[in-house]
């Protein structure tokens, strides 16, 4: 009887230790220095520029006649804006665009190009004057690698087929002619190709099946020219639809296909009512944060089907439209998608980067939509007037992981809870570069908490820890035309560096690149 009682009562003790050990959760990080993943391809930090609203025209292309100070008609402000970022990739024409647009009506004398109406988007003229030569002159000027997306859906095999050798054949035929009487004797080589856009709706409204079949009919003349091998891109899902995944992994050969897109827009409403991108509580903050993070659950569950057809992660995942969508900037054309944005917003491009670096053995390539002006943008224009969105500062802070080793983590993190939603206060992820630094980005979404957070370097011997912080007074800050560096990047300094291990304090609502030696 003795006995049972004093076996009850440690019970009791252990059980009182494990509810107070758990209620104060140390948030831990420990970091595998020398155990190194798959390389975090630089391609995950791509862009995506649709002629859509004012991302194209009065976003990257002004003209050469524009008072606005350009070179060569594309707006200064902005690209020198976009080559500071030295981003790896730009997507091109669309979108919905791609599918009604025939390159043939952008190339020669500007003037004598045919006009037609942007009829996805808000019902504008669009004169081609921004083309084929406009663009791949571009992306050389930035130093990007440019992926452009043929046309399925209004176009035709020959069409995309002769695109290609325009583009990219260095020999004599009648498009590689044509191409160098417009002025460009040499080819560009060009590798990302896609075949279509959202061929389950706007690129055709196709059947998984039918859409499989047509692939392989453009695919099977899209040439590789001399030494240039294409990267072709299927049009993939929309989002959680993973029959579309199956039927094409099942119906197209691996050798035909190098990526499958998937698009993922964080809408936190509904499509009929997305919110607001400035005006919103902290409840609906995380929201718009959880649903940021199914891209996980997408990242897991279409890979899942990948592997069975393609163990060897041969196919990459390509998010090429990912990003938050709100209701447009009131009195704005609803056509044209402009939105603010806001340190929500550098969340959401945090917490995606993390989970895209965290898969990189599947995904290959991601593009932010959209680059200028439309939907989470990195840069946004008023006339003559520029700002980078806290976004950008994300994208600029992330550098660092950028062809880096992944590194294997393991976090414990302690919950935030507003209103209905519940979920991890710290979102992770590590590389290791060339030289040896390791980086760890680090988001804080609790918007009222500050984190001690222990991080254990296993394998490292560190030396010196630099950091950068971005954060703002309130969730919803944002750079206006008026308050253009409301948020930005700072030097964060608030850590201790000692032996294995590095204690960081990391503010409420802040994003941390942390780079130890
Ligand atoms: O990015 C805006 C649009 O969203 C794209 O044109 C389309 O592909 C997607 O539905």
């Amino acid at each position: 009887m003795n006995k049972t009682y004093y076996f009850n009562w440690t019970s009791f003790l252990i059980g009182f230790l494990v509810i107070f050990s758990a209620n104060a959760q140390t948030n831990q990080l420990i970091v595998n220095t020398d155990q190194s993943g798959p390389v975090i391809s630089r391609h995950i930090y791509g862009h995506f520029a649709e002629h859509l609203g004012r991302n194209i025209y009065g976003g990257i292309w002004v003209g050469p006649d524009s008072d606005i100070p350009n070179e060569d008609g594309y707006r200064l402000d902005v690209m020198n804006a976009i080559k500071a970022l030295e981003i790896p990739n730009l997507r091109w024409p669309g979108g919905c665009f791609a599918d009604e647009y025939h390159w043939t009506d952008g190339i020669g004398d500007p003037k004598e190009r045919p006009m037609m109406i942007n009829t996805h988007w808000g019902g504008v003229v669009e004169d081609n004057s921004f083309g084929t030569h406009e663009f791949l002159n571009f992306t050389k000027k930035i130093g990007a690698e440019p992926y452009i997306t043929g046309n399925v859906g209004s176009g035709s095999v020959e069409e995309m087929s002769k695109w290609i050798e325009y583009i990219n054949f260095d020999g004599v035929s009648p498009m590689a002619n044509l191409r160098k009487k417009n002025g460009q004797e040499e080819p560009w080589n060009i590798k990302y190709w896609g075949v279509g856009n959202e061929n389950w709706g706007c690129g055709g409204n196709m059947t998984a099946e039918y859409y499989a079949n047509e692939y392989k009919r453009y695919a099977t003349y899209a040439r590789d020219y001399g030494a240039n091998k294409l990267y072709k891109i299927a049009g993939g899902a929309n989002s959680f639809d993973y029959n579309w995944t199956e039927v094409l992994m099942k119906n197209i050969p691996l050798d035909m296909m190098d990526g499958l897109s998937i698009h993922y827009y964080t809408v936190t409403g509904t499509w009929q009512n997305k919110t607001s991108a400035t005006d919103f509580d902290k409840a609906t903050y995380l929201v718009t944060l959880k649903k940021a993070a199914r891209l996980e659950e997408l990242i897991v569950r279409h890979g899942a089907i990948m592997d069975q057809y393609d163990p060897e992660k041969k196919v990459g995942i390509i998010f090429d439209e990912w990003g938050t969508w709100f209701d447009v900037e009131p009195g704005t054309n609803p056509g044209f998608l402009y939105q603010q944005n806001t340190l929500r917003d550098a969340f959401v491009a945090a917490m995606s980067l993390n989970i895209f670096n965290n898969h990189a053995d599947r995904v290959h390539m991601a593009n932010l939509a959209q680059t200028v002006n439309v939907l989470q943008a990195i840069i946004l224009t008023d006339d003559k007037d520029m700002i980078l969105t806290p976004t950008y500062h994300v994208f600029d802070l992330y550098k660092p992981h950028k062809d880096a080793l992944l590194l294997s983590h393991h976090l414990t993190s302690e919950d935030v809870s507003i209103g209905n939603e519940t979920m991890k206060a710290l979102n992770v992820s590590s590389s290791k570069s060339a030289d040896g630094t390791v980086n760890i980005s680090i988001a804080n979404i609790n918007p009222d908490k500050k984190i001690d957070l222990d991080v254990l370097l296993r394998g490292m011997d560190p030396k010196s820890v630099t950091a950068k912080i971005i954060t703002a007074p309130e969730i919803n800050s944002y750079n206006s035309f008026e308050k253009k560096e409301v948020v930005k990047t700072a030097e964060f300094k608030d850590f201790k560096l000692s032996k294995e291990s590095l204690n960081i304090s990391v503010p409420a609502k802040s994003i941390i690149m942390v780079r130890v030696k």
